[in-house]
């Protein structure tokens, strides 16, 4: 078992809740797929995120617009086909609960049913709030998404820091009150001032789960190919880097392909 699990046999939203509660802070990361989600899991992660930046990480779109249901259907398979310990959270995906509240049910009921997953997240404040409650009505548990919302990219032009001017931040802190209220079990802050994600996490007694929010809130997420260092054109502030794997893949792969052409692979061991 790894250092860094925690006693907890199986992560559940109540367990978000109490682990808040008690201080502890909650550790996130995405995957989407088996073999990765198997070590993530593996490796004491309190939650797995099949994030919609699979669209990016995954299928190399320049936004997280493209991807489908369907797709976000078949990555949180593969990740609970893997897990024994985590949460995990799937992102609902642009386009499958924006139109109204009926649609953004019947999209979380399909992630729920063909994928096997333990909540949804979506992106927004009072702009979703009745397709929020539509789902929880449903029990389907909801994880909102405030800040930085990248499936409103084409909206604000850029990824830059948000809620910076008082009117955004008073904004978004209603919306974090409105997310309670309603019935979400948590909240991720993306890329906002941590001293603001702080307020936010003090206010509220559901989890806040910061990208770039600092260090104030209940818990980190990050995109596990960034912190993995397997992306390299992406390089935010808020990433720390844990390993170089774009180098070292790049290392392994270059030597294979040296040992194949020298014929120095396979050797007499490695054959029949
Ligand atoms: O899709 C994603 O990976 C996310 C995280 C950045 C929070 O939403």
């Amino acid at each position: 078992m790894s250092a860094a699990k925690n006693d907890y046999k199986r992560i559940t939203v109540k367990t978000l809740v109490d682990m808040k509660a008690k201080g502890e802070k909650i550790s996130m990361l995405t995957a989407y797929d088996y073999t990765m989600a198997k070590i993530v899991d593996g490796s004491g992660i309190d939650v797995i995120l099949v994030g919609d930046s699979a669209s990016n990480v995954m299928a190399g779109h320049e936004t997280t617009l493209p991807i489908t249901l369907d797709q976000m259907i078949y990555h949180a398979s593969a990740v609970i086909r893997a897990i024994d310990r985590a949460l995990v959270v799937v992102d609902l995906p642009f386009g499958s609960y924006q139109s109204d509240p009926k649609e953004a049910l019947r999209s979380a009921i399909r992630i729920m049913k063909e994928s096997g997953g333990h909540a949804v997240k979506m992106e927004g404040g009072q702009e979703v709030k009745e397709s929020i409650k539509r789902i929880l009505n449903a029990g389907i548990p909801v994880m909102g998404h405030l800040g930085l919302t990248p499936q409103s990219i084409y909206k604000f032009g850029t990824y830059t820091v948000r809620a910076k001017e008082e009117q955004e931040a008073q904004k978004l802190k209603q919306d974090a009150l409105m997310l309670e209220k309603a019935g979400c079990f948590g909240i991720v802050l993306e890329k906002i001032p941590a001293k603001l994600a702080q307020e936010v996490a003090e206010s509220v007694s559901i989890p806040v789960i910061g990208i770039g929010a600092g260090n104030g809130v209940d818990g980190q997420v990050l995109v596990l190919h960034d912190m993995l260092g397997m992306t390299h054109e992406f390089h935010p502030r808020f990433l720390r880097r844990y390993m170089n794997l774009y180098d070292d893949m790049t290392k392994a792969i270059s030597q294979y392909v040296t040992d194949v052409k020298s014929v120095d692979f396979p050797n007499e061991n490695e054959q029949y």
